[in-house]
């Protein structure tokens, strides 16, 4: 029998829904936190080691495809099988499409869509030589449905559900499962920086802004991380290989 450690790369593991994912995981597999802001990825690694969890912190940009490598380098001489890929890393901007800075598009593309396949493709020979590997995109609501004021991130999040869909064809066979998880408004920075544009765009308050995106949700709340990270440990389980290529809504209703 190996003595291999399964092990799970979360990219944006620092904060935000990839620290509650970081979190949740740990309790399954040895984490991999890879991002820019070594302080959070270094606290979260603290926390889950606190909790008798095994974590290391990888400081790199996703845009730049020697950074994935390294983070598998760096899996392969702990001595860790990657078991799971979380391409959580993402970044978000609105605003009017007529006036949408050209740079911040690309830079949208780059860490959400190009950011993600650098870590799939450098991830692809270990989950495949392991033979059960799953791969969560996180994506959005918007990968399923067109939002105003949007058009680069909508784009961005259609892209990886159109990724994960193209790849659960490709690798079924071989025993890989790919999700794109779709949350709507989950609570964290993304959301806060949400609510600010809404309170600028329509001359609105805090409260005013925040019920606009309360009231997205069917259910009336803003979703916790926790939820998410509670649907992506279970698809990592391997319970369910049938939801491959699928897209996972967590949006309280459409
Ligand atoms: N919040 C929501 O309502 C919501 C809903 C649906 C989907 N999502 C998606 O879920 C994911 C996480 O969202 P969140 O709310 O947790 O956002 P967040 O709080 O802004 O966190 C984003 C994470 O991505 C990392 N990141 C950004 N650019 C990076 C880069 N170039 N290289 C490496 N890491 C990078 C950030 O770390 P550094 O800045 O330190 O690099 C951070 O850890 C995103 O893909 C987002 O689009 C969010």
């Amino acid at each position: 029998m190996s003595d291999k450690i399964v092990a799970s790369i979360i990219t944006g593991g620092g904060r935000g829904i990839g620290r509650a994912i970081a979190l949740r995981l740990a309790r399954d597999t040895a984490v991999l936190l890879v991002g820019r802001t070594e302080s959070d990825l270094q606290s979260t690694c603290q926390e889950i080691r606190q909790h008798g969890g095994v974590a290391e912190a990888c400081v790199a940009d996703v845009t730049a495809s020697a950074a994935a490598e390294r983070a598998v380098e760096m899996a392969r001489v702990a001595g860790w099988t990657i078991h799971n890929l979380i391409c959580n890393a993402g970044i978000g901007k609105s605003g009017p499409t007529e006036s949408f800075p050209k740079e911040t598009w690309r830079q949208i593309m780059a860490v959400n869509i190009e950011g993600s396949f650098n870590f799939i493709q450098a991830c692809l020979p270990s989950l495949l030589a392991a033979q059960q590997g799953t791969i969560c995109l996180l994506s959005s609501i918007s990968g399923l449905k067109g939002y105003a004021y949007t058009a680069a991130y909508t784009t961005s999040k259609h892209a990886l559900v159109g990724l994960a869909r193209a790849l659960a064809q490709e690798y079924g066979k071989r025993g890989l499962v790919v999700v794109p998880v779709c949350p709507g408004f989950v609570a964290g920075e993304m959301t806060d920086r949400t609510i600010r544009g809404v309170m600028k765009r329509r001359g609105i308050s805090a409260e005013e802004a925040t019920q606009l995106v309360v009231r997205a949700n069917p259910q009336r709340r803003i979703i916790p991380p926790e939820e998410v990270a509670e649907m992506v440990a279970f698809v990592c389980s391997g319970r369910v290989p049938s939801l491959s290529g699928n897209p996972l809504i967590l949006s309280g209703g459409e």
